[in-house]
């Protein structure tokens, strides 16, 4: 089987000012160490991976006092030219909404503001026709209803059950239009009946896997950036013809993030879905 990259459009945040200041998911201990220089040597690897794959990132200024703001995948969805601004759960985290919403504006993206709360594509994946979106933590089950509206996409809704897999990036990923990979444990039994029926192909991650951030992982349909210690997960998706390399973000894995968290795709128009 041929797998063909296809070329992204990033958008990505230099961790200028991260730090783990205050827990707002079960991964963050503000009395634990954070190397902060290493935070930014790793983001820089998992930048350098990008631009080496071929695809383009484009970069948003870091804001003085918001440390989650490198976690790119909560600024926004990005589809079809179409940006969806978002509405964080934690007033910790409010302040990066407009700053990422400016940045959709100043691009060119037909701009759209959520009504409820909206984590971006940190709970909202595109995963072929669907949309995923997750709910159970952090976005509102009500917002589903608004990406269908402005998206036109079914949305299938994901209820999430374990704290420690908080937004759907963190027990998902779309490998390409048809596979994804998954936490089985992180989902209600009936999200879990629906994964099935969706996508009875996808590959099933231990919770070994999840619990380093395993499925925290960025496909270009070809090449499948993931942490470097998702080692089972990472021989799985070899055995299923994808290229892995790993990265490892283990400073920015204290705030509850992987490469995915940190990528937010830019997705302009429905050629290049
Ligand atoms: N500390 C951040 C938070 O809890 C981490 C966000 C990770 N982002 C993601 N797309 N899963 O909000």
């Amino acid at each position: 089987m041929t797998m063909d990259a296809i070329r992204q459009r990033f958008l990505m945040c230099r961790p200028t000012y991260f730090a783990v200041d205050y827990a707002i998911n079960p991964w963050m201990d503000p009395t634990a160490p954070v190397d902060a220089d290493l935070a930014i040597r790793q983001w820089e690897q998992l930048r350098r991976t990008y631009l080496d794959l071929g695809h383009e990132v484009d970069l948003i200024e870091p804001v003085a006092g918001l440390p989650d703001m490198v976690f790119a995948a909560n600024g926004g969805t990005v589809i079809d030219g179409k940006a969806m601004a978002v509405q964080f759960r934690d007033p910790q985290r409010a302040d990066e909404a407009p700053a990422y919403r400016a940045w959709f504006e100043a691009a060119g993206f037909e701009m759209h503001d959520p009504k409820h709360v909206n984590e971006g594509e940190g709970d909202i994946l595109l995963a072929g026709d669907h949309l995923l979106a997750g709910t159970g933590f952090r976005t509102a089950h009500a917002s589903h209803a608004q990406l269908q509206e402005v998206f036109g996409y079914p949305v299938v809704t994901m209820q999430l059950v374990d704290p420690r897999f908080y937004h759907l990036d963190t027990a998902l990923t779309v490998l390409d239009e048809r596979t994804v990979a998954y936490l089985p444990e992180a989902f209600s039994p009936g999200s879990r009946a629906v994964l099935r029926r969706l996508f009875p192909d996808a590959i099933h991650a231990t919770m070994a896997d999840a619990e380093v951030l395993g499925l925290n992982a960025v496909s270009d349909g070809r090449h499948v950036v993931l942490p470097a210690q998702a080692t089972d997960l990472a021989a799985k998706l070899r055995d299923r013809g994808y290229e892995t390399i790993g990265i490892d973000l283990s400073e920015l894995r204290k705030a509850g993030g992987g490469p995915k968290c940190c990528t937010l795709r830019l997705r302009q128009g429905k050629a290049s879905k």
